[in-house]
């Protein structure tokens, strides 16, 4: 069989094996077989991102890639996200609309090895990437600042290969401090102190940004 008929075929019988009429009891089996797939997928990536970063440290003796973090996305959370943007609750509108419930984060040092790993993911067979968004060159209005791929993992079962979404997030040590400290202050502060803290966290994005930099430069 032709490669893209695998692709196709994978798509099509897991959204038919989602899609039927079911009882409570065989929803949450079913719910069970997808995080399971999607967990294939993270596992998959991972040990190939892995990969890279034991050759460059080996071979290279380069630190190209500090650490990596992968999470699945709790049910509660993927439902609150489906009702927030319109989404019928299925199964299919789920695995078609919601790109991050498989997310992989690689953690680097430097700010242009960003670039390279995003090259070297690029490059795994397999791989498609089906959505970029550089918020390194353009970071957001927040301050966040990663490089974001949505990638198709193809996860091959004993009679068919799905192809599943995961969400990469590319980013440096300090980055990802910086997001981390947001991500707690935006959840635990109130609307008034808010509007302060989101202008001091734009500055802290800045200072973060600059330090990349020289760092950056430092190394070159
Ligand atoms: P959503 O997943 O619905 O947000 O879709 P989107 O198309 O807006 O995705 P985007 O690529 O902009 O962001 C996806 C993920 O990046 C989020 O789930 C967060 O993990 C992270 N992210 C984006 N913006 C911010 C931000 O301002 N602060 C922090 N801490 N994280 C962010
Ligand atoms: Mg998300």
């Amino acid at each position: 069989m032709k490669k893209n008929k695998v692709k196709e075929l994978g798509i099509v019988e897991m959204k038919n094996f989602l899609s039927h009429d079911e009882k409570i009891e065989e929803k949450t089996n079913t719910f069970e077989k997808i995080m399971t797939i999607y967990e294939m997928a993270i596992t998959e990536l991972e040990t190939k991102i892995n990969i890279l970063q034991k050759e460059f440290k080996v071979f290279y003796n380069y630190d190209l890639i500090d650490h990596i973090n992968t999470r699945i996305k709790q049910p509660d959370s993927i439902v609150n996200k489906m009702k927030k943007k319109g989404y019928e609750l299925t199964y299919k509108e789920m695995i078609e609309n919601i790109n991050d419930i498989a997310g992989v984060r690689v953690i680097c040092q430097l700010k242009d090895d960003i670039f390279k790993i995003r090259n070297l993911i690029e490059e795994i067979p397999g791989i498609q990437i089906e959505k970029e968004k550089d918020y390194v060159n353009h970071p957001k209005e927040s301050g966040y600042s990663s490089y974001h791929m949505i990638v198709k993992v193809p996860v091959t079962l004993s009679k068919q290969t799905i192809y599943v979404k995961v969400e990469i997030q590319i980013r440096t040590m300090a980055m990802d401090f910086w997001a981390s400290l947001e991500h707690k202050m935006k959840y635990k502060t109130d609307k008034e102190v808010n509007k302060k803290t989101s202008k001091e966290l734009v500055n802290y994005a800045k200072i973060v940004n600059r330090m990349d930099n020289k760092i950056m430069l430092m190394n070159n």
